[in-house]
């Protein structure tokens, strides 16, 4: 460790949310010491004390936060986090023990030879650190949480000399330290016993890679090329044409695994792997990497005495070469052994000196080299001193002509100078595509399978980096939620987060608002000057937290990562949110009106992240009129759901009632498309709504109510119910003169009157109902969205004119609504007149003309889940199976419609479905079936009286009992009904048919 006295980063402005490390370090016995010692020498001791753990923590990046009598609270991750807090609180733990042990003169009298005399405990966890207490000289900044809490009861519960870490710290320090077996603590104010560890060193040296990842590795996933070009280096290597390797890409990219990989794959050749690990903590220290590999080489032991470790390294100088022998007072000194004159003297000039150290070095490198090849990996080259640069400098140089493959790794910053040469490669490992994150986080999930919507949220928020797709599915394998920062990546995110200063908070406001923001929303958001926010964009880009996209697209700075963005977030206080939310919400009410069209959610979203919960909901409501709009109705069942809880916290009253009218009104209409008109869902909705129209004393309201009523119980053939809705709508059409509204009650007479058999009456109000229509005037009308009633008279009065004898005019009409429907482009129009449009020139007989027409309503309705429609659409197909002679393949198609309407709780058409049926049947010859039907039918008729198809019902079972005397009655009967009510066409048909059988004497 290379204590250097950094300068204290300044604190961010504002209290954040953060994950810290917080050590807690005490001095031991100082009560007795209180009593052994003058006040002031104690004052003395403690303030060496305080001095040597400000000095470690210091070195360690930590941050001294309070000095309380004898003891010191100290963080780490704050004010700036470093990817390895917990391993850094940890590290100078051990250096305050090791400091205060060696300490001359000792800072106890009666300390020699027993421990220090120190209790230190460490903890991680989420707290909110950063409110200022005390003012003036006190510089305490508290952390409030879990963590500081549970630190200062492992510090208590900590023998002397001891440093005792909690579960989670020890979890995100990974395998870098060894323990004593593990602690379960009974702690004040904790339930049950706590799980801590007792820290006993750091790990025998290894690379970073193996010390974070001692279980066994994900499966290699892609990367083939980059393997290919270090496996055809490594051949190069091996003819004797070495040469270097840079490998770079950001945090967690794979650079080490693939450096693992390039090692299994060439497992099988004899060669020399020398391992040269930077380190975070000696970017000063000169050839830390160097030292580190030859005192790992030479097998030191951890409190091995000098001359021991001086015996081991010329054994180990020795073995490589004579040559290499005659340098080793040069290597001694590297490793601080005195040598007690045992080689010759060095060099007297430090320049001199380390001239002669990295020619040695090169030495032992060529050594090596002459009996095999050698891989030399050098890890984390961003974090190299100086010293060791030059180092690998001549190396690279060096290693053209000899069999040496050099790979170093590091995540960017300067280039090194040996890029330039002719043997020096780069390979700069991009993202992973998605299927390839896709296939890792597979592999990652061995044990429980994820299922699919969780693999496709992980893959999205991992970016493409192998790292966070890892973190994010051991995380749900932990029982996270997706949207959960893993806290093994909590560490790496922030650091990432502070090292951009100023520009952090540009990045936190931008976080806010969401993983994209433009420039200009940003510049409102932030009482700072343009030049200011400029430059906060440009160090946001080069550090490659944003990126700022390309024209035309180029006021837009959009999260790199989604991870970055949510770390960000997540770093605000709630409070803090909530505010921003609000001020984003205004700002882009006032700035990007065309916003509140597009996508009102996401002023939805932001006005209910403030706790404006009624101005939320009525964007969701905009938002879930907007999808209905675009027929995309599921959306549009989500969005008026979510504005109808939102409203749970709104206090009652007629705007809170208003709010919801219009959002039950959409959830109906949504409901209705989505599960079908006849739903209870729909009809739960309307029923609601009409509730709070009349509350309301809203009269415009009532009739969309009303109207969504109507289609409930129309569909459902519950005609009785639907003409009161009809008639209610009429009347209040009359009272107030309101042409809309007098207009959509003739449409409801009309149609009902149709379906009970009054066909001259339908055929009045019908037209009536279209002499009324006005299309925009009736299509701003929420409902209208869906059903467009013009279109809806139309179609109707087809079928009605074609029943009362006019089948020209059902033609004409028919035509008509099918382009009034593409002009309107409303898909559910489309398909109600492509319906009547069939079933008109079915009832012609005009199959063919028909097929075009079907196959367009079987597609609109398939496209836009209309599924009353789609299954009318089976009964048409059925039906012109049948007349066409492919009776038992119609019948199946007219099972499944009947079936279908049945689980839509839907009963209109029902009469008409069946009488088809039944007529299938008696083409078959399955008189039974046929009769069966056709009871069903009249059940059906006399349950809600849809007396529309009644005479061709009795025509239908004439034929299934002919020949017989009752064959005939039944024809009459027909003939009878058609006659009562006008059906000229039906009359006609049952005459015919009756004539057909009596000539066949079958009556
Ligand atoms: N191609 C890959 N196939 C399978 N796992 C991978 C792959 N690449 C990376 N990983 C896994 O992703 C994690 C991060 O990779 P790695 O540690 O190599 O990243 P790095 O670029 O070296 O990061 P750092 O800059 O922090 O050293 C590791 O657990 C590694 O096993
Ligand atoms: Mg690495």
């Amino acid at each position: 460790m290379d204590p250097r006295a950094h300068p204290t980063p300044a604190a961010p402005a504002l209290p954040e949310r953060r994950q810290l490390t917080v050590m807690f370090c005490d001095l031991a016995g100082s009560t007795a010491l209180s009593r052994q010692l003058d006040p002031e020498d104690l004052r003395a001791v403690i303030r060496r004390f305080q001095e040597v753990v400000r000095v470690v923590v210091a070195g360690y990046e930590g941050f001294v936060s309070q000095y309380m009598g004898d003891g010191v609270l100290a963080y780490f991750g704050y004010p700036v986090a470093h990817e390895d807090d917990a391993a850094r609180a940890i590290h100078a733990g051990l250096g305050i023990v090791e400091a205060i042990r060696t300490l001359e003169p000792p800072l106890l009298p009666e300390q020699s030879g027993g421990p220090a005399p120190v209790h230190i405990g460490i903890s991680t966890g989420l707290v909110v650190v950063g409110d200022r207490f005390g003012v003036g000289a006190s510089h305490e900044i508290a952390a409030i949480g879990e963590a500081p809490n549970l630190a200062a009861r492992l510090q208590a519960a900590a023998e002397t000399g001891c440093v005792v870490i909690a579960e989670r710290t020890r979890q995100l320090a990974a395998g870098r330290f060894e323990y004593a077996a593990p602690m379960h603590l009974e702690l004040k104010g904790y339930v049950g016993r706590v799980l801590a560890w007792q820290v006993l060193g750091t790990s025998r040296q290894r690379s970073r890679f193996e010390l974070t990842h001692p279980g066994e590795l994900t499966p290699w996933v892609g990367r083939e090329t980059e393997l290919e070009h270090l496996l055809a280096r490594w051949r190069g290597a091996g003819a004797g044409q070495g040469g270097v390797v840079l490998v770079t890409g950001e945090a967690g990219i794979g650079k080490s695994r693939l450096v693992k990989e390039l090692v299994r794959r060439i497992g099988g050749t004899p060669l020399h792997r020398l391992l040269y690990q930077c380190s975070p903590y000696h970017t000063h220290s000169a050839l830390h990497p160097f030292i580190r590999q030859l005192e790992n080489a030479a097998h030191f032991a951890p409190g091995e005495s000098a001359a021991s470790r001086l015996d081991k390294l010329e054994a180990l100088l020795a073995a490589s070469s004579p040559a290499l022998a005659q340098a080793t007072g040069l290597f001694a000194e590297l490793l601080s052994l005195p040598t007690e004159g045992r080689h010759p003297a060095l060099p007297s000039t430090p320049q001199q000196r380390k001239v002669r150290t990295l020619e040695a070095m090169l030495g032992r490198l060529q050594e090596l080299a002459a009996s095999r090849p050698v891989l030399m990996v050098l890890e984390d080259a961003h974090w190299i001193d100086p010293t060791s640069s030059e180092l690998l400098d001549l190396l690279a140089t060096r290693a053209a002509d000899m069999p040496v493959l050099i790979v170093v790794t590091s995540r960017g910053g300067t280039e090194p100078a040996w890029l330039e040469l002719p043997q020096a490669s780069v390979l700069s490992l991009e993202r992973l595509t998605p299927a390839e994150s896709a296939e890792l986080a597979g592999r990652v999930a061995t044990r429980s399978p994820l299922a699919e919507d969780t693999l496709a949220q992980i893959v999205a928020r991992a970016d493409g980096v192998p790292l966070f797709a890892e973190e994010l599915v051991q995380a749900v394998g932990a029982g996270l939620s997706t949207r959960d920062i893993p806290s093994t990546l909590h560490d790496l995110l922030m650091a990432r987060l502070d090292r951009l200063g100023a520009a952090k908070e540009v990045a936190q406001v931008a976080a806010a608002v969401g993983r994209e923001v433009s420039r200009q929303l940003l510049a409102a958001l932030l009482p700072m000057a343009q030049r200011e926010l400029d430059e906060a964009i440009e160090t946001l880009a080069a550090s490659a937290v944003m990126l700022t996209a390309a024209p035309p697209a180029a006021p837009l700075l959009s999260f790199r990562h989604a991870l970055l963005h949510d770390a960000a977030y997540a770093s605000l206080l709630l409070s803090r949110r909530r505010e921003l939310h609000g001020t984003i919400a205004d700002a882009l009410e006032r700035l990007e009106p065309e916003r509140l069209r597009s996508e009102p959610e996401l002023l939805s979203h932001h006005h209910a992240q403030a706790g404006h919960a009624l101005q939320a909901a009525r964007y969701s409501g905009a938002a879930a009129l907007r999808a209905l709009e675009r027929s995309a109705n599921l959306e549009a069942l989500r969005h008026a759901t979510h504005g109808v809880d939102l409203l749970g916290a709104v206090a009652e009253g007629a705007e809170r009632d208003r709010a919801e009218l219009s959002l039950t009104m959409l959830a109906g209409a949504a409901h209705r498309a989505v599960h079908g008109f006849a739903s209870h869902e729909a009809e739960r909705c309307f029923a609601r709504a009409l509730v709070l129209s009349e509350r309301l004393g809203d009269v415009p309201s009532a009739v969309d109510v009303r109207r969504g009523l109507f289609s409930c119980h129309y569909a459902r053939g519950e005609l009785a119910l639907a003409r009161a809705q009809g008639r209610h709508v009429a009347g209040i059409g009359e009272q107030r003169s309101d042409r809309a509204a007098r207009m959509l009650g003739q449409w409801m007479l009309g149609v009902m009157s149709m379906w009970q058999g009054d066909f001259r009456g339908a055929r009045d109000e019908l037209a009536l109902a279209i002499e009324l229509y006005v299309p925009d005037e009736h299509r701003s009308k929420m409902l209208a969205a869906q059903i467009d009633p013009g279109v809806n008279a139309m179609s109707h009065l087809a079928w009605v004119h074609w029943i009362l004898g006019d089948a020209e005019a059902a033609v004409q009409t028919a035509g008509r609504a099918v382009q009034a429907a593409r002009d309107l482009g409303q898909p559910f129009a489309l398909a109600m007149a492509l319906f009547f449009g069939c079933v008109v020139r079915g009832c012609r007989g005009e199959f063919e003309a028909a097929q075009p027409l079907l196959s367009e309503l079987s597609a609109v309705t398939a496209e836009h889940r209309l599924s009353f429609l789609g299954t009318c659409a089976h009964v048409l197909r059925g039906q012109a199976l049948i007349e066409t002679g492919a009776c038992e393949e119609g019948l199946r198609e007219l099972d499944v419609a009947l079936q279908e309407f049945g689980a839509q709780e839907a009963g209109l058409g029902r009469p008409w479905a069946l009488a088809i049926a039944a007529s299938g049947w008696q083409r078959l010859g399955m008189r039974e079936h046929g009769l069966r039907a056709i009871d069903a039918a009249f059940a059906a008729v006399e349950r809600h009286g849809e007396r529309h198809w009644e005479a061709e019902l009795w025509r239908v079972k004439g034929e299934l009992l002919a020949p017989s005397p009752q064959a005939r009655a039944c024809l009459q009967h027909a003939i009878e009904v058609a006659q009562r009510q006008s059906a000229r066409s039906l009359e006609q048909r049952a005459s015919e048919t009756l004539a057909r059988l009596h000539e066949q004497g079958a009556t």
